[in-house]
């Protein structure tokens, strides 16, 4: 806890669901911040308080917010992948500094790169080397092995453990005691069942389940309206030409 009389700056956090008070229970354990508040677009939260922190209004109040109360930091802590996404955007372009929230219980290598919005929680490990993306959440004790490349925005839930040189591409998501053995790639928005064992490339927007993990469905549940918003994504989703092309096709 923080214990000394000099003054913190001041953050807000977006989301107060599930999500958004784990990051508080880190802040508040680290604390380095002076959490003011929480914002929500659900407005029936707000004016209520989730452990003695009020939820103060909507995102779309956070300019008045910053104003009236004095802050100028933020994390965005929302569960869904391509909403966290685009509200950290949608914050930075307002002016906030996005902040990380990092367990003092995980342990992180020396040289680990991280981005901006991260949240890393109790007991997490991550090893050497390893570069670690914009709004990515490293969950629960779970473990990044050495030189793994975690995508913008993507979740590796609780439990998870990823070996070597693993690159996880953006959106995806990593279900609680997922399993992926080294220098795999798991495709872009791809979700990783519950338990999976991956043995081998996770194609993108794919879902994958089992022991060894197996595609059960294309497009996979986090593929939302929040996606199509993000410009340079976009192309990847223009469906292919109505007229397929013979596999056996030679390029020019
Ligand atoms: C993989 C997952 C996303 C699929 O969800 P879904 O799209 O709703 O799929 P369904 O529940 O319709 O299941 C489809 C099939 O896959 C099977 N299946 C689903 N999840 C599975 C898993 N984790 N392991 C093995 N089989 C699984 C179902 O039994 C079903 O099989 P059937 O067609 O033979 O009946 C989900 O089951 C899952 O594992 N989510 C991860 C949850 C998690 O990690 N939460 C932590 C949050 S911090």
């Amino acid at each position: 806890m923080h214990d000394s009389g000099k003054s913190r700056h001041r953050c807000v956090i977006l989301g107060c669901g599930g999500h958004g008070r784990v990051v508080l229970d880190i802040l508040t354990n680290t604390g380095e911040l002076e959490v003011v508040g929480f914002v929500d677009s659900n407005s029936e939260m707000h004016g209520r308080r989730i452990d003695g922190i009020e939820v103060l209004g909507a995102p779309s109040d956070l300019p008045r917010l910053c104003r009236e109360l004095n802050v100028s930091r933020a994390i965005v802590a929302v569960g869904d992948n391509g909403a966290r996404r685009a509200l950290a955007d949608q914050v930075e372009t307002m002016g906030f500094e996005l902040i990380n929230a990092i367990h003092p219980s995980a342990g992180l290598a020396r040289n680990v790169t991280l981005g901006r919005n991260i949240v890393i929680a109790a007991g997490a490990l991550v090893c050497a080397h390893c570069q670690i993306g914009d709004s990515v959440i490293l969950n629960t004790g779970c473990l990044v092995d050495h030189e793994s490349l975690i995508g913008t925005a993507t979740h590796i839930c609780p439990g998870a453990r990823l070996a070597g040189r693993v690159t996880v591409e953006s959106g995806a998501f990593v279900g609680i005691g997922a399993t992926i053995i080294q220098s795999t790639r798991v495709g872009f928005e791809a979700v990783i069942g519950a338990g999976a064992v991956v043995i081998e490339d996770v194609p993108p927007m794919s879902t994958v389940v089992g022991v060894p993990a197996k595609p059960i469905k294309r497009i996979g549940k986090t593929a939302d309206m929040h996606a199509w918003l993000i410009p340079e994504r976009a192309p990847r989703r223009i469906p292919p030409p109505a007229v397929d092309i013979p596999l056996s096709a030679k390029a020019p």
